[in-house]
């Protein structure tokens, strides 16, 4: 695991971004994994002030987003496909119909995460960005969550509806539930891009690095991939030194 901390929250969106463009420079027909919260905004950033300032192109690119609420509608602006529209897709020459997001308007829900699985199953994610919750959780698999799991229907945790509460108006509005791509597709990636910021995060970035491989820290699990990029700011990394 290579942990970098990032003095100033540009130079956190250049190191992601970096890391992300070494992929693409060695294949532009490349599979990426993304992901949604505030933390890859100064990624999404960096990759649109790129593309607009240096032509790089992502007409070849797949891209697996990790999640997605169930229920809401997609033009709500706190659906994943609206953020990665607003934050990424509309900035970039990515072609929309190479753009993968969980449906978690479905009305057969069993069946779309049967559907998203059997895609992943048969892709080849080159590099896929990952947050943190608070709780360890990355996508939406929530503390306990199996490690194999695949694509599955999720009912948040009270701390993670009351840290995404901050996005609606009132925890009132927060869905209770999501579909999420499963520890075990994650892990499936050739690399993994971990990214952290701030304070209420050092904690299970602690746990993350340092503390026991346990599904109650799903995030745990990244300490047996064999390439992993951990970006953090310095609040993220306050608990390591
Ligand atoms: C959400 C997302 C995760 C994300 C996490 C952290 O619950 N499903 O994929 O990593 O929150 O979000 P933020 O970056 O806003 O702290």
């Amino acid at each position: 695991m290579k942990i970098i901390v990032a003095n100033t929250e540009k130079e956190f969106g250049e190191l992601a971004f970096a890391e992300i463009k070494k992929v693409l420079d060695k294949n532009p027909a490349c599979t990426l994994g993304l992901a949604t919260g505030s933390t890859p905004i100064p990624l999404y950033d960096e990759m649109a002030k790129d593309h607009q300032q240096n032509g790089t192109s992502y007409k070849q690119v797949h891209s697996f987003n990790l999640d997605e609420y169930v229920g809401l509608p997609k033009e709500h602006p706190e659906s994943y496909i609206s953020f990665m529209t607003r934050n990424l897709f509309s900035r970039i020459d990515i072609d929309m119909r190479n753009v993968n997001i969980p449906n978690g308007l479905a009305s057969d829900i069993p069946t779309e995460c049967a559907r998203y699985s059997d895609l992943l199953a048969h892709a080849q994610v080159d590099i896929q960005v990952l947050g943190i919750g608070g709780n360890g959780h990355i996508a939406f698999n929530e503390p306990n969550t199996p490690f194999d799991s695949t694509t599955h229907q999720v009912f948040l945790t009270q701390k993670t509806i009351s840290d995404n509460a901050r996005f609606f108006n009132g925890i009132d509005e927060v869905p209770k539930s999501a579909l999420t791509m499963g520890i075990g597709e994650i892990f499936k990636a050739k690399k993994l891009l971990m990214l952290a910021s701030g304070k209420n995060k050092a904690d299970a970035v602690y746990r993350m690095i340092r503390g026991e491989i346990t599904p109650s820290c799903p995030a745990s699990i990244l300490q047996n991939h064999p390439d992993v990029v951990v970006i953090l700011d310095k609040d993220a990394a306050a608990l390591l030194v």
